[in-house]
């Protein structure tokens, strides 16, 4: 099959496997020229395929020569599609582990059902040994709970009022106008249990009770805060209800875990381009503004430099520098006073007109693209190739 990139409301329904390979490989190169002190040598990553979690697995292995269970919830590939960014991705860790006799497991399933955490235990406990670490890099649309059988949907939505706000449509490279309904107070409720901090303590308490946690074990998960542009249907939406939620999660964590050593954190990341945040209204033309000015100012960074820097300044350190909320603070780049008034500027002054000098239009394409596995010089995108096929030739 020739596979080229179907791009619809800013999300891509294809995948290429040979691209995903070079992405991850890419990512593998970088992490291997950094090397960090061993210090976990079982690593959980559950939201182990794309973005943060796949680049925290990357680091954790290829610069820690940690053995990894990675959990994600991906499309396979059949005879006649294509699998989903993530399947070919982790087929891609997985040889590259192999290839360097990095142990690295792997469970394709909802890890919001029980079922699976028991699964992820079964598997612990008789191929790996008791966990370190626990990253927890999840962002899903629904989660079913099968004690209420009820599902939740989360929603991207302001609270309190409708928001007008600017918005890119990439593709066609116009500067939009979007208004966002506010959200019900159930839809409010809905993300929060999707994407608050409820499943990360169940898989937490899970490993308590099957014994499963080391001595000192450590865990994180991954926050936003972002820039007053984007408060209003982020930080102060629905999402930004969910993210206190995880952060009150982790303050209750830290207490259970500091029992025995251990350590639970939030880690206020980035803004980077992700299948989750490319669907963010206002987030991509943000993003692209982001990214102008970071990289004219020699200080950008993508999912893998923010994973090296959460291992190396933080998570591998005794007494790590946090914010006055407890919080690991990645995006004190993001955040630089200078930066965000640079930032603001230009959202204001951008049309469909000037969107190519006042954003990185080009970057945020590019990435979206290679993050799909397209856009690579190394690919041949014109070879007709096997959907379930990872590429053996290409060297990290
Ligand atoms: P992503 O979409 O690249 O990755 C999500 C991961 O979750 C994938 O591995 C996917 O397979 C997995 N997943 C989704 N539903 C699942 C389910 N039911 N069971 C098992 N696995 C499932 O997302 P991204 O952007 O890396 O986000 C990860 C975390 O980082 C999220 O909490 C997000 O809010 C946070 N974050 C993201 C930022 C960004 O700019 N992308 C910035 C700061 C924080």
């Amino acid at each position: 099959m020739v596979i080229v990139p179907k791009i619809r409301n800013n999300t891509c329904i294809t995948s290429h496997p040979k691209g995903c390979e070079v992405n991850v490989c890419n990512q593998i190169g970088y992490a291997r020229r950094h090397k960090l002190q061993p210090t976990f040598k079982n690593v959980l990553v559950i939201g182990a395929s794309t973005g943060y979690g796949l680049a925290s697995r990357i680091v954790a292995a290829f610069s820690g020569g940690a053995a990894t269970l990675g959990v994600a919830y991906e499309k396979p590939a059949s005879e006649k599609a294509c699998g989903t960014v993530g399947w070919y991705n982790t087929c891609a860790f997985e040889k590259y582990a192999r290839q360097s006799n990095l142990p690295a497991l792997n469970v394709n399933a909802d890890a919001f059902q029980p079922e699976t955490k028991g699964q992820v235990i079964e598997l612990i406990s008789s191929a790996m040994g008791k966990i370190d670490l626990i990253i927890y890099s999840l962002a899903a649309p629904r989660r079913y709970d099968p004690e209420e059988d009820r599902t939740y949907y989360s929603t991207i939505k302001p609270i309190g009022k409708n928001i007008s706000t600017k918005s890119l449509d990439f593709m066609n490279e116009k500067v939009t106008q979007l208004t966002v309904a506010a959200a019900s107070d159930e839809q409010i409720m809905h993300t929060v249990k999707v994407m608050g901090g409820e499943d990360w303590e169940l898989w937490i308490k899970a490993l308590d009770n099957a014994s499963l946690l080391a001595t000192g074990a450590k865990t994180v998960a991954f926050s936003y805060i972002g820039s007053e542009l984007t408060y209003p249907f982020y930080r102060h939406g629905t999402l930004g209800k969910a993210k206190e939620h995880l952060e009150n999660t982790a303050r209750k964590l830290d207490l259970f875990l500091r029992a025995n050593g251990g350590r639970a954190f939030t880690s206020v990341n980035k803004a980077v381009v992700t299948r989750a945040s490319a669907v963010i209204p206002g987030v991509p033309l943000y993003i692209s503004i982001l990214y102008k000015i970071m990289k004219a100012k020699g200080i950008h960074e993508g999912c893998i430099e923010q994973s090296m820097r959460l291992f190396e300044n933080f998570l591998l350190s005794d007494n790590p520098l946090l914010d006055a909320e407890g919080r690991i603070r990645l995006d004190d780049f993001e955040l630089r006073k200078d930066v965000q008034a640079e930032v603001k500027e230009l959202w204001h002054k951008v049309t469909s007109d000037n969107l190519t000098t006042c954003a990185d239009l080009e970057g945020f394409k590019s990435e979206f693209h290679r993050f799909f596995g397209f856009g690579f010089p190394e690919v041949n995108y014109t070879d007709d190739i096997p959907t379930h096929c990872v590429a053996q030739e290409i060297a990290v």
